[in-house]
């Protein structure tokens, strides 16, 4: 991809190739969001908001395109109606990965409109009828939660190896990269900082329960007029 930093696509391709020939059980992950200077990524909850420049969204089709999966909590099923398809770029969609613990994925999501079809992880399936989802043709997956009620994470990424991905693109919102970051469980950040000011909805803002999460010898480049940083978390 020509407007891709060239040191970027090769650092990318290194650790995704080494996780794809890695006999690892859990999928290599990738968080990978776009936030304002002061950190916001929505200017409320709940609402979505345009942050990245066109080369920035570029890139972030191409990075799904280069991933077996793409995770999104479902608040920001609920906000974006994403589609999480590389529609930019060449390549084929990653599969679609939804955690919903109610099972409040609506059947108008645009996540149905396109293969792959979504694999949604919830709770507790007892009484709960997931056949209106199933008839979309997602895959509904029940996992443990954890002492917060939310879906064990853990689980999840290993249910994910356990179905043959390797390489997993964690692409928010914000409770979701919070519980990433707090739990150490994210290997490798690409993030886009747009230089603007929002004063809304932070990514992190909530102290991180793990060590404070570090990028390794960060890169930076800019795209456009986006400030594009990268590098494996520890
Ligand atoms: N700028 C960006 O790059 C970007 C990217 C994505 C989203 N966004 C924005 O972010 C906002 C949505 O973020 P959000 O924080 O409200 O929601 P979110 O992080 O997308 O989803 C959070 C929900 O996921 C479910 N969940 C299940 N297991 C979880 C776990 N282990 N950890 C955390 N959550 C878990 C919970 O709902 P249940 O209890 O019902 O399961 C939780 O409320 C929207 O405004 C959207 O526009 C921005």
């Amino acid at each position: 991809m020509k407007t891709l930093p060239e040191p970027l696509i090769n650092w990318l391709d290194s650790a995704l190739s080494a996780a794809k020939s890695v006999d690892s059980s859990r999928p290599l992950v990738t968080l990978s969001y776009a936030q304002s200077l002061d950190g916001s990524i929505a200017a409320r909850q709940g609402k979505a908001l345009t942050l990245s420049g066109k080369a920035s969204f570029r890139m972030t089709h191409y990075l799904r395109s280069i991933h077996d999966a793409i995770l999104v909590g479902i608040g920001t099923v609920l906000a974006d109606n994403p589609q999480l398809t590389v529609r930019e770029v060449d390549g084929d969609n990653p599969r679609p990965v939804v955690l919903d613990s109610a099972l409040r994925t609506p059947l108008d999501a645009r996540l149905f409109a396109q293969t792959p079809m979504p694999w949604v992880f919830t709770a507790d399936l007892d009484g709960k009828d997931v056949s209106y989802l199933e008839t979309q043709g997602a895959e509904v997956l029940q996992v443990d939660q954890d002492e917060a009620g939310f879906l064990r994470l853990d689980e999840i990424l290993l249910r994910l190896g356990e179905r043959g991905i390797h390489t997993l693109m964690v692409e928010g919102g914000a409770q979701i990269i919070q519980a990433f970051l707090s739990q150490g469980l994210a290997d490798q950040l690409i993030l886009t900082v747009s230089p603007s000011f929002v004063g809304g909805y932070k990514a992190v803002d909530a102290l991180i329960e793990s060590e404070f999460p570090q990028v390794q010898e960060p890169q930076i480049t800019l795209l456009e007029n986006d400030i594009i940083v990268w590098g494996a978390l520890s």
